[in-house]
């Protein structure tokens, strides 16, 4: 995508159960009262052909799904993404925020499922056009202090999150995702802000607003 472009991306990571729902409700809430328009995003499942993906990914222990094959139908799912909703919405002048999206393969096939992180970032640059967020927001949690999905655990809002195949991971896995995560946020210092998710929901909601509001005035 060229320099032209007016829009943003924000993208939100962390391990699951890190508070990340929340989160994006809260700043959803704060966008609002402020009258800033943005679009509310996921991956994977953005778009229709992502939400059958995102299906096969992760309720479907069944199908085995090698850690090669699962790094391409994340890959897929992100490359019909950005083509058909977040390149198009950030060239509209949009602000764009997804809950995950590029660092995430990394962390999890690049590192944890031991992919290799150059060789899926190759593919995560490939799939967003070279796109990076402009903004990452780091939840970070230590994988013990996690709030565990058992069967099924409602969000602020008592919407259902289903307990998937990567909440079903041991510990030893998230520890991956972690180190994975913390690898990228010294990587991009700039790019990758890492929020201190031990706190109280409002104390992290806060750091968030001053990052956000920091990169809207740039
Ligand atoms: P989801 O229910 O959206 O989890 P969360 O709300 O915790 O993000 O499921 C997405 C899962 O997919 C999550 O466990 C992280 C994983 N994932 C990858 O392994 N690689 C990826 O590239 C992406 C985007 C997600």
């Amino acid at each position: 995508m060229n320099s032209a472009s007016r829009g943003r991306l924000i993208s939100f990571e962390g391990l699951d159960g890190a508070g990340k729902t929340t989160q994006m409700q809260l700043l959803e809430q704060w966008l609002q009262e402020q009258g800033t328009a943005y679009v509310r995003t996921r991956e994977p499942g953005g778009t229709s052909l992502g939400a059958e993906i995102r299906q096969l990914l992760l309720n479907r222990p069944e199908l085995s799904i090698i850690p090669l094959a699962e790094a391409f139908l994340f890959q897929a799912d992100r490359a019909q993404h950005f083509a058909e909703l977040v390149i198009p919405a950030m060239q509209a002048g949009k602000l764009v925020i997804t809950d995950r999206s590029y660092d995430a393969s990394i962390a999890f096939q690049g590192v944890a499922r031991g992919v290799g992180p150059e060789l899926i970032e190759q593919l995560s640059m490939l799939a967003t056009h070279g796109l990076k967020p402009d903004l990452t927001i780091l939840l970070d949690l230590d994988p013990s202090q996690v709030h565990q999905r058992t069967d099924v655990t409602a969000d602020v809002s008592g919407l259902r999150q289903e307990r998937t195949r990567f909440d079903a991971e041991a510990e030893e896995f998230h520890q991956k995702v972690q180190e994975g995560f913390r690898m990228l946020a010294r990587k991009y210092p700039e790019r990758i802000k890492v929020v201190d998710a031990s706190r109280t929901v409002e104390e992290i909601h806060r750091e968030i607003v001053g990052l956000v509001s920091r990169l809207l005035k740039s």
